[in-house]
């Protein structure tokens, strides 16, 4: 569990972020501060259009905010230019998205060793490595298998796999069990809250769920763009 004291993974103060500009402009982020600590799972909730998957993308680097700075892993990154973002995402981030977005014609191993290709880990050795992790994650019957033979919960399962197989310090997932079952959501959860523990990352996970709450260490609520 985290403590007061544990470092800080990722943290995002006084954002904002408008999509569009003059009569068209979408304030979806106003005056956001948070602070994401190593070891904890954050549930982020919210209604629908409250600026979640908006905060999670800033978070994750994949959006730059109109205002207001992100620090990941000790970093500033509002200031770096877009070019340099996909460098960040990939030494310190890992993405879980509803859909699974696993790649259908990879086999489950395969899609595990895409992050570890892209960081330059030799062939064998990522092959190894994928199959390690699915093994230690209860997937070590599934590793030939393509995505379209798995159920939506052990696609999720993968993706996850795949999400901190380049051992990122901060896990993102938006709306990971909103496509699944409620037990099949539940296993998803428990990978999660596994995740965190390891090599004190964090997790942030949107959902709209009530009944995952148990799984949180913490619970940070938006409303229209703002923290409740
Ligand atoms: N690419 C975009 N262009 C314009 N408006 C957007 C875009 N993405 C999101 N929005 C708007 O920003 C607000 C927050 O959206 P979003 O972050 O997707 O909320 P949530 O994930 O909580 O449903 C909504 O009003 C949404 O319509
Ligand atoms: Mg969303």
């Amino acid at each position: 569990m985290a403590g007061a004291e544990a470092r800080p993974v990722a943290s995002v103060s006084d954002v904002g972020k408008t999509y569009g500009s003059g009569a068209a402009a979408v304030r979806a982020l106003n005056h956001v501060s948070l602070e994401i600590r190593a070891g904890e799972l954050v549930l982020l909730e919210g209604p629908s259009g409250s600026g979640k998957t908006t905060l999670l993308s800033v978070l994750g680097c994949i959006l730059k905010p109109t205002s207001g700075s992100v620090k990941i892993a000790g970093r500033e990154v509002s200031g770096l230019p877009e070019h340099r973002l996909p460098e960040v995402r990939l030494r310190h981030v890992g993405f879980v998205f509803q859909f699974f977005n696993l790649l259908p014609a990879l086999t489950a191993r395969e899609n595990v060793q895409i992050p570890l290709d892209l960081k330059g880990v030799a062939a064998g050795e990522a092959k190894r490595k994928a199959a390690e992790l699915l093994k230690a994650m209860g997937l070590g019957s599934k590793l030939d298998a393509l995505p379209g033979a798995l159920s939506g919960g052990e696609k999720q399962r993968v993706a996850i796999v795949r999400a901190i197989a380049s051992e990122p310090d901060l896990l993102l997932a938006d709306e990971p069990t909103a496509a699944l079952d409620s037990s099949s959501g539940r296993g998803v959860m428990e990978l999660l809250r596994e995740c965190r523990r390891q090599q004190g990352r964090a997790v942030v996970a949107v959902s709209h769920d009530p009944r995952l709450r148990e799984f949180a260490d913490r619970i940070v609520r938006l409303e229209d763009g703002r923290l409740a």
